[in-house]
């Protein structure tokens, strides 16, 4: 399974990859939102930072097909790494046919069924982004969504990766590694909390303390 890390935030962006872990960056509305920052500013920026996909979803109020398509093509524009973040709903499945026709990556989002997955990928999605914390916040088992799609694309040898999102801990990543997802997009303190473990901590204190001891400073 690989990761992208789940933030518009270019700071966090760039600790991440120079830690050499991700392998692309999702943003969302909220994510964008949050930064207060003009759309296509911050992703030009994230595109100089992260050689991989990049998703940039579009606008919140843009509910129609057509309205999407064109952004999508704008968004795709930005650079050749872009990838177009669609909601899943009918008009969102048309844009995805239209915008894959023309070579654009998608990526699904909003998806919360397995259902919904396989219409998506059947309409052309590149990826589909699975919601497991908020899925387990009405306490339903999100990863049991995630078992279920991937289970039904390897069936259907369906090529859309599937993006399990919404993670809220490293326990999540974990489930989602097992489950079959192809990538997890993380935010970068749940990345923080995965390098971090009190052995490991109490592990290089030990070393340093016995070390010194002998050795002195140098
Ligand atoms: C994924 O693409 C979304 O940006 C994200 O994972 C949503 O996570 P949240 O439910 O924590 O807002």
């Amino acid at each position: 399974m690989k990761f992208f890390v789940d933030t518009a935030n270019v700071e966090d962006i760039i600790k991440a990859n120079d830690m050499g872990i991700i392998c692309g960056v999702t943003t969302n509305p909220s994510l964008i939102a949050k930064e207060g920052r003009v759309f296509g500013e911050v992703i030009k920026e994230i595109t100089s930072i992260v050689d991989g996909p990049i998703s940039g979803e579009v606008k919140a109020t843009t509910v129609d097909a057509e309205g999407m398509i064109q952004e999508g093509r704008k968004i795709a524009a930005i650079h050749p790494n872009m990838v177009v973040k669609i909601p899943m709903t009918i008009d969102g499945l048309k844009a995805v046919k239209v915008l894959n026709e023309e070579g654009i990556k998608t990526n699904v989002t909003l998806v919360f069924s397995a259902a919904q997955a396989l219409l998506a990928a059947r309409a052309g999605a590149t990826y589909v982004s699975p919601f497991l914390g908020r899925l387990e916040d009405i306490s339903m088992k999100g990863i049991v969504l995630i078992k279920e799609i991937a289970e039904i694309f390897k069936i259907g040898q369906i090529k859309t990766e599937i993006i399990a999102a919404s993670i809220r801990n490293p326990i999540h990543v974990t489930d989602c590694a097992k489950a079959g997802a192809d990538i997890s997009t993380v935010p970068y303190k749940i990345l923080e909390q995965m390098v971090n473990h009190p052995l490991t901590t109490q592990g290089i204190a030990k070393f340093q303390a016995d070390y010194k001891a002998v050795f002195g400073e140098n």
